[in-house]
């Protein structure tokens, strides 16, 4: 086996609508490669389950071969093979768990089952290629906020390995209030990209929408259905919608949408004096988001940890060899006896423990 750090890890993450599969060399990433079914669940505007587990069933074998000719490495030197097993879609999730246990017969290779949320917070430890990693000296507890189509969490990281949720979402994640209120503005799916671009030229303060639980973000729970009621019925009055108002709508909505993540992420920081802040998650690809944060953090006098690719905040399985890295180095993997024991966990938490 390779020395402690050069860990070679093929990844498999097929927890929703992205066929992906990465080989990683500890924290570095070799590729990354993501096949997206986004276009083809637009048309009924959100992942539709059975349509997602067909399409990964057709493409998985391609991304992997694809993930393992970009990295350069041959199979016999990869040193494990890693699977997202949850949270996730189920049809989806056995998709990728089939495949990899299939490789990890066939290759004779350990087993590393991972938490997809927790790939989402160690996406934020990933580098490249050409880069030598700039993450030393890692300072815990650190924040770390997950907002994804599927997940708005603010998780503390006490170390590596040991998280506790501190607050989640009572309705819509973020990434999918954002998706609706693009829907709303016919701005297909998923919408978050194309609402950030389109409130970029627009006024925020055109329309009067709530922010979400205000003054009472010492509950720490996000809830943005609400807000998408609001906007419903705002959209609705404004109708017929040109092109001014999709802007200042998109505007408006994002900006209290952000207002309601920042000012709960705020109270945290009051009440957890953590060290570092990390954000990943598809939303963490947006530049207005990651503005706001900057600036609290900078307020507090703390780092912030952010993906170093936008490829690396939506999902991809990059971020799951990162996370499994950390379990390897830790001797958590399964050898051929305990495959069969191995199944999905759809409704996976991030702070309780994997049963393998
Ligand atoms: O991590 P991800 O792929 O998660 C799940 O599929 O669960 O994130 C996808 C989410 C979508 O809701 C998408 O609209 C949002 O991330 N997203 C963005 C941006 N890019 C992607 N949201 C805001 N601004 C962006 N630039």
């Amino acid at each position: 086996m390779a020395p402690n750090t050069q860990f070679k890890i093929l990844s498999i993450d097929t927890s929703c609508d992205e066929t992906a599969a990465a080989v990683t060399e500890g924290k570095k990433v070799l590729s990354n490669i993501i096949w997206s079914q986004a276009s083809l669940h637009a048309k009924f505007g959100g992942v539709y389950p059975s349509l997602a587990k067909r399409m990964h069933k057709e493409r998985i074998g391609w991304v992997i071969e694809k993930a393992i000719k970009n990295s350069k490495v041959k199979i016999k030197n990869i040193d494990s093979i890693a699977v997202t097993v949850g949270p996730g879609l189920a049809i989806a999730l056995e998709v990728g768990i089939k495949k990899a246990l299939e490789f990890a017969e066939a290759y004779n290779k350990p087993l590393i089952p991972i938490n997809h949320v927790e790939g989402h917070i160690l996406s934020v430890l990933a580098h490249s290629r050409n880069l030598k990693s700039q993450i030393s000296n890692l300072k815990f507890p650190a924040l770390a906020f997950v907002a994804s189509g599927g997940t708005t969490q603010l998780i503390l990281v006490y170390k590596i390995g040991d998280y506790k949720i501190l607050a989640q979402t009572s309705d819509d994640s973020l990434g999918e209030a954002l998706d609706k209120a693009a829907r709303m503005l016919g701005l297909g799916y998923p919408g978050g990209a194309i609402l950030e671009k389109m409130a970029k030229k627009g006024n925020s303060q055109t329309y009067p929408l709530p922010i979400p639980m205000l003054g009472q973000e010492d509950k720490f729970v996000f809830s943005y259905s609400g807000l998408k009621t609001a906007f419903y019925k705002l959209v609705e009055k404004e109708k017929p919608l040109n092109q001014e108002k999709i802007q200042n709508l998109a505007a408006s909505f994002q900006d209290k949408a952000f207002k309601h993540a920042v000012r709960i992420i705020q109270k945290v920081f009051d009440e957890y004096p953590a060290k570092e802040f990390w954000f990943g998650g598809g939303v963490a690809a947006n530049l207005e988001l990651k503005k706001r944060l900057r600036f609290i953090c900078k307020q507090k006098g703390m780092k912030m940890l952010i993906p170093y690719s936008k490829k690396l905040c939506t999902d991809n399985a990059a971020m799951i060899g990162i996370s499994a890295y950390y379990r390897f180095k830790r001797k958590k993997f399964l050898t051929t006896r305990d495959f069969d024991k191995v199944d999905r966990i759809p409704r996976a938490k991030v702070d309780k423990k994997l049963p393998w």
